[in-house]
C-alpha cells in the first residue's frame, strides 16, 4: 500500500494541550518521523476542559452533548485546528501536502464496563476547515464490540520497537495522564494495559492544593517523604492485580485525593511523594502480570519530565533498565500523537487498530470514522 503523510493530534487525560506530529506510513512500517508541534491549553480552555470531565460524568449516550459539552467540543475542534494551521506555517506545507489527519479528540468519560467512551472533537468540522481528510472516533467500534477502548497506540509501539536494536521483552511505557504499557516479545501478541494513574492524581493534588497544574521538576515530591504503608493499601484494590487487557478513567482514583481521604492530613511535599511513588509501584506492581520481565521500559509521556518519578520508577522496576523514549531517538512528547498518524493510515487500509491482548476486544478490530473535507 502506498505510503501517506499523516498528521496526528492528541490531547491526552492530562488535557494540557494538543501534541501535533507528522509521520510517513502505509499504516504497517514507519518510514520517515516528520517535525512536531504542541499547542498548550491555557488556563481558560483548561478550566471549561475540566468542567466537561465533570459534566460528562453524567452521560449516558456517546454523541450527546448537553450544556457546556457543546461548547466544550467546539473549543477542541478549535484549537485542534489551530494547531495543525500553525503547524503546517511553520513547516511550510500546505493542506494538500497531507493525506490524513488522526484526530484522537478529548476523551471526557471513559466507562467501557457501560460500552462508553467519549471523545469530545468533531472530525467532519475539522475536515471542511483543513481541507484534508480526517479520520477520528477511534475507540469508539472496540468499545461496542466488548473491548476496553484502551490504551490503543500499542500497535504503533511494536512497529516503533521493531526499528530499535533492543533486548526482548521491552516495555514501552506512556505516563500520561493515565499510564499504559505495551508489551513486545520476539513471538508473543501483542500484550497492553492502563497501569494507574500517571500523572493525574498528581496533577490533581497540585492544583487543589497550590493551584498549580502540576509538581513542576517534581520539586515538591523530591521534599517529601512516602508513605509506603499508603501505597500498599492502594495497591491492594483489584484493579492493579487484574491481568491485561484493562484500562482506567483518569477519574477512577480520585478518591484518594479528596478532602477527607488518607492524603488529606499530609503535607504537600508528603502528599506529592506518595502519589509519585504510587505512580512507579503501580508500573512496577503490572511486571508480574506480565509473560516475561520486560528488560527494559522505553519511557514517553509528559511523566519523563518529572524526574523524581523518573527515579522512583527505575527503583522499583530494577534490574529492568529505564530509558526515556528520546533517548531510543523517538520523540517522547509526541510518541501518541505519532501513533494516531499512524493509527490514522490504518483505518483508511481497514487495518487493526485493537487487538484481544490490547483492549480484550474479541477479534482484531478497526476502527475510526472518516471525514472527508
Ligand atoms: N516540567 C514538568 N514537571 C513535572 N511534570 C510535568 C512537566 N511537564 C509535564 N509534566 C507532566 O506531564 C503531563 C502531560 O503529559 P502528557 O504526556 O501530555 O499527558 P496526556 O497524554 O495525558 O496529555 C502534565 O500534566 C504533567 O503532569
Ligand atoms: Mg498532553
Amino acid at each position: 500500500m502506498a505510503s501517506l503523510s499523516a498528521i496526528g493530534l492528541m490531547s491526552g487525560t492530562s488535557y494540557d494541550g494538543v501534541d501535533v506530529a507528522l509521520i510517513n506510513t502505509d499504516g504497517e512500517e514507519i518510514g520517515r518521523l516528520g517535525p512536531t508541534l504542541y499547542r498548550p491549553y491555557d488556563e481558560d480552555e483548561r478550566a471549561v476542559l475540566r468542567q466537561a470531565m465533570a459534566a460528562a460524568a453524567n452521560l449516558a449516550e456517546r454523541t450527546a452533548r448537553p450544556g457546556l459539552l457543546a461548547d466544550a467540543e467546539a473549543l477542541v475542534t478549535q484549537s485542534h485546528a489551530e494547531a495543525v494551521e500553525a503547524f503546517l506555517a511553520a513547516n511550510g506545507m500546505a493542506a494538500g501536502d497531507i493525506g490524513v489527519v488522526g484526530f484522537h479528540g478529548q476523551t471526557v468519560l471513559h466507562d467501557p464496563d457501560r460500552r462508553l467512551t467519549v471523545q469530545l472533537g468533531d472530525g467532519n468540522a475539522l475536515a471542511s476547515r483543513l481541507g484534508i481528510p480526517v479520520v477520528y472516533d477511534f475507540r469508539a467500534a472496540d468499545v461496542a464490540a466488548g473491548g476496553q477502548g484502551a490504551p490503543f497506540v500499542p500497535v504503533f509501539h511494536r512497529a516503533m520497537v521493531r526499528l530499535l536494536d533492543e533486548h526482548r521483552p521491552v516495555a514501552v511505557l506512556n505516563i500520561g495522564g493515565v499510564a499504559n504499557l505495551t508489551y513486545i516479545d520476539e513471538t508473543a501478541e501483542l500484550i497492553a494495559c492502563d497501569l494507574g494513574p500517571g500523572n493525574a492524581l498528581i496533577d490533581d493534588f497540585m492544583r487543589l492544593r497550590t493551584g498549580s497544574p502540576h509538581d513542576s521538576e517534581g520539586r515538591a515530591a523530591a521534599a517529601g517523604r512516602v508513605d509506603e504503608a499508603a501505597i500498599a493499601h492502594i495497591l491492594a484494590h483489584p484493579f492493579f492485580g487484574k491481568p491485561p487487557p484493562k484500562s482506567l478513567d483518569r477519574n477512577a482514583f480520585h478518591q484518594w485525593i479528596a478532602a477527607d481521604a488518607k492524603l488529606a492530613g499530609k503535607s504537600l511535599e508528603d502528599g506529592a511523594a506518595t502519589l509519585t511513588a504510587l505512580t512507579a509501584a503501580a508500573i512496577a506492581r503490572a511486571i508480574a502480570l506480565l509473560p516475561r520481565p520486560p528488560a527494559s521500559f522505553i519511557v514517553a509521556g509528559g511523566g519523563i519530565r518529572n524526574p523524581v518519578l523518573m527515579r522512583m520508577l527505575a527503583e522499583r522496576v530494577a534490574p529492568a533498565r529505564v530509558k526515556t523514549a528520546d533517548a531510543v531517538g523517538w520523540a517522547a512528547d509526541s510518541l501518541e500523537a505519532q501513533g494516531f498518524a499512524y493509527l490514522a493510515v490504518r483505518s483508511l487500509n481497514g487495518l487493526p487498530l485493537s487487538f484481544p491482548g490490547t483492549t480484550g476486544v474479541p477479534q482484531p478490530m478497526t476502527g475510526g470514522v472518516l471525514a472527508r473535507p
